[in-house]
């Protein structure tokens, strides 16, 4: 079966699904703002550690960073995901398959945005992590000079134009209410470096890309 003909029997028929491969491409014709990315998110992840990426996408994020499992709910996009090795959970953020304590992180790419009840997937997260696992979200904070681009284009933009962008304190204050502490914070793509391959530097407020890493601490 083509994508073309997955996508019309697809029950959660996105623009994802629509343009799974395009969206793919997008990492090809931007490579200096996607290994950027890449080196903040490593600043985040644990070594010799097991877990998961919740909205793996197509993989472009969960294959350089040696995670082998994902949640995806685009069939499409999962698709091109496991052309990448990567095994996929066909579901969504806020009910996830996977048994309680199970992983050591989860990692959420530029994902959170497209969430129905972000407060239900953090809850859900915590529930699948093992005691003192990490949950590390990659985000363009809706306030940096990326994240307004983004929301003055969203309504012309197919794949943004369901997006609700947040900025990296938002997040944060979900998360502590989710059970989660001990932040850190990376940031990349910050506009004076221009369009290249820059190295993360902690903290956010100056960078479009910001990382954020929390421990799950208390019992929700
Ligand atoms: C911008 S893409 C990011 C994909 C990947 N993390 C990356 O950075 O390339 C957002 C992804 O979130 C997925 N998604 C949308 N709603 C979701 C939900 N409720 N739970 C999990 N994933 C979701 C979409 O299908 C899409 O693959």
């Amino acid at each position: 079966m083509t994508i073309t003909e997955t996508a019309s029997r697809n029950k959660f028929g996105t623009s994802f699904d629509k343009y799974a491969l395009e969206y793919d491409k997008w990492f090809d014709k931007h490579e200096n703002q996607y290994q950027s990315e890449i080196l903040a998110l490593r600043e985040a992840i644990p070594k010799d550690k097991i877990g998961i990426e919740i909205g793996v996408g197509t993989g472009r994020f969960a294959q350089p960073l040696n995670i082998t499992s994902g949640i995806e709910p685009s069939a499409n996009m999962i698709q091109l995901a496991e052309q990448r090795g990567i095994k996929v959970f066909r579901a969504v953020a806020e009910n996830l398959p996977i048994e309680n304590d199970s992983y050591d992180f989860a990692l959420m790419v530029t994902t959170v945005c497209f969430l129905n009840n972000i407060p239900k997937a953090f809850s859900e997260i915590h529930r699948i992590l093992k005691p003192n696992g990490e949950i590390i979200i990659g985000l363009i904070d809706k306030n940096s000079e990326l994240g307004k681009k983004y929301r003055q284009q969203k309504n012309t933009n197919k794949f943004y134009k369901t997006a609700h962008f947040h900025s990296t304190s938002e997040i944060t204050e979900l998360l502590s209410n989710s059970g989660f502490g001990k932040f850190s914070f990376w940031q990349t793509l910050t506009p004076e470096n221009g369009n290249i391959i820059e190295q993360p530097q902690s903290g956010f407020g100056k960078g479009s890309f910001v990382v954020i890493k929390s421990i799950k601490t208390l019992k929700t």
